[in-house]
């Protein structure tokens, strides 16, 4: 265990970093749906207070775990440990996020590969490979091994380079282009037919829909999934802190950062929606809700991408490219998870282990391509719905009730002075303790039905 561990540079590069983690396809792409479906602003207001009031805590939880132990998540969590008891406890908790990591890459990176087929569409359109365009964008076996294997390749190719080189680097790079580009679409989806009656539809709130339990179990699970909780990358990316950031506040600005990007994307989706209904595109399912998941990216947004002639080549394209990019910023720290685990626990290259993993991974991608249809959504249920709020909450009764009350106030310290005097440092530990674990369950229990 003798390797030099590579450190955030920056403040900077550590919030790109960790948001790049926590925006995803779950924000463009989950949140906006969701929204819609839930009473419109009533789920936002629901989910900004959940967001900080419950994923807020554990993700503080699971960034304290890994500055404390500077290592991976099993080996920090062991160095909290007293007991040989709890010892093993930190092994099924930290190796289960690691676990839980490689999962949610092996479909997330199927369904990355679908967003760069459809950005490469446009462009094959543009060059009059009409046949190549339609081929792309059509389900087939090879066409899903091919992507999902270029996706792989680039999450393989940032985390070979390490945490500076790599992730903060890319992070650095990816996440003002994944901004700008989601404020030039949604300024351009503003001025067309349509739009307005879409933002009306997002923004206008239903409160009577506010303590709907249905609403309460979807804005959590969304907020939990957005922030990447339960899956150890949490606590890797804490072990990359130095001592001297404040990590309060570093936190805070990540859940900012993430739930504003969520409420952006909404500004996009929901009038982008509105516009193709305005254009004849059907956005409504057979219920009467909006049609949501792959329906919406891959069948009503691509039809009004269609509608708008040459400029629709430009969207489609910027559309994808910005799904694309939020994917590989999520995935290099799905991958950085098992590979930090191995190159710590094993004593592994980090050149050699992240090709291995990554090769791994892709194996588990190609099962799951292979039975598509069932294989996919029982993965992505298995690890978005069972393990990540499992292990989220397990994080949180490990800190809670087996750190020790003065190392977790001395790390919440470092860096930060003056922390004693803030509402964190008087409610945060007790709230861990108690707080978080019992709502995680409740949530999870309340979904099982
Ligand atoms: N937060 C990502 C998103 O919103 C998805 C995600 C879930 C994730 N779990 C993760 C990313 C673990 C990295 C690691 O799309």
């Amino acid at each position: 265990m003798a390797t030099s561990r590579g450190e955030f540079s920056s403040r900077i590069g550590f919030i790109m970093a960790a948001a790049g983690s926590a925006v995803g396809l779950g924000n463009i792409w989950g949140f906006p749906t969701q929204t819609a479906s839930n009473g419109g602003a009533a789920f936002v207001f629901v989910y900004l207070i959940l967001a900080f009031c419950l994923a807020y805590p554990a993700f503080m939880a699971e960034l304290l775990i890994g500055r404390y132990g500077q290592a991976n998540a099993v080996t920090s969590l062991q160095k909290m440990s007293r007991t040989k008891g709890h010892k093993q406890f930190a092994f099924i908790v930290g190796f289960g996020g690691v676990v839980c990591a490689a999962l949610i890459l092996s479909f997330y990176g199927i369904i990355a590969g679908w967003m760069m087929s459809y950005a490469i569409e446009p462009v094959a359109h543009f060059i009059g490979a009409g046949n190549s365009a339609e081929w792309v964008v059509s389900q087939s076996l090879t066409r899903n091994i091919l992507f999902t294997a270029c996706f792989m390749f680039l999450t393989i190719f940032v985390i070979r380079r390490g945490v500076e080189d790599g992730i903060e680097k890319w992070s650095k790079r990816l996440m003002p282009l994944l901004i700008g580009l989601l404020i030039l679409l949604i300024g351009y989806v503003f001025t067309l037919e349509g739009a307005s009656e879409g933002l009306n539809a997002y923004l206008n709130p239903d409160f009577s829909r506010v303590l709907d339990p249905g609403l309460l179990i979807s804005a959590m699970g969304q907020a939990f999934f957005s922030l990447s909780l339960g899956t150890s990358v949490m606590v890797i990316y804490g072990s990359y802190i130095s001592k001297k950031e404040n990590l309060v506040s570093l936190g805070a600005q990540v859940t900012l950062i993430d739930v504003s990007i969520a409420f952006l994307a909404g500004l996009l989706i929901i009038p982008a929606m509105y516009v193709a209904q305005a254009q004849g595109v059907a956005i409504f399912a057979d219920d009467g809700s909006l049609i949501s998941g792959s329906g919406l990216v891959f069948a009503v947004l691509p039809a009004l991408f269609d509608t708008m002639g040459s400029m629709g080549l430009m969207v489609g394209f910027a559309f994808f490219v910005l799904m694309s990019v939020a994917a590989l910023t999520s995935s290099i720290s799905m991958l950085e998870g098992p590979v930090s685990y191995v190159v710590e626990r094993h004593n592994i290259e980090r050149k050699k282990a992240t090709t291995f993993i990554g090769i791994l991974i892709f194996f588990m991608s190609v099962g799951i391509i292979s039975q598509l249809g069932v294989m996919l959504d029982f993965v992505a249920t298995l690890a978005t719905e069972y393990g990540q709020p499992i292990i989220a909450m397990l994080c949180c009764v490990f800190v809670g009730w087996i750190w020790h009350r003065n190392d977790i106030l001395k790390e919440i310290q470092s860096g930060n002075e003056k922390v004693e005097h803030s509402i964190f440092w008087k409610i945060w530990p007790w709230y861990t303790k108690f707080v978080c674990p019992t709502a995680i369950a409740i949530v999870f229990i309340h979904s099982l039905r």
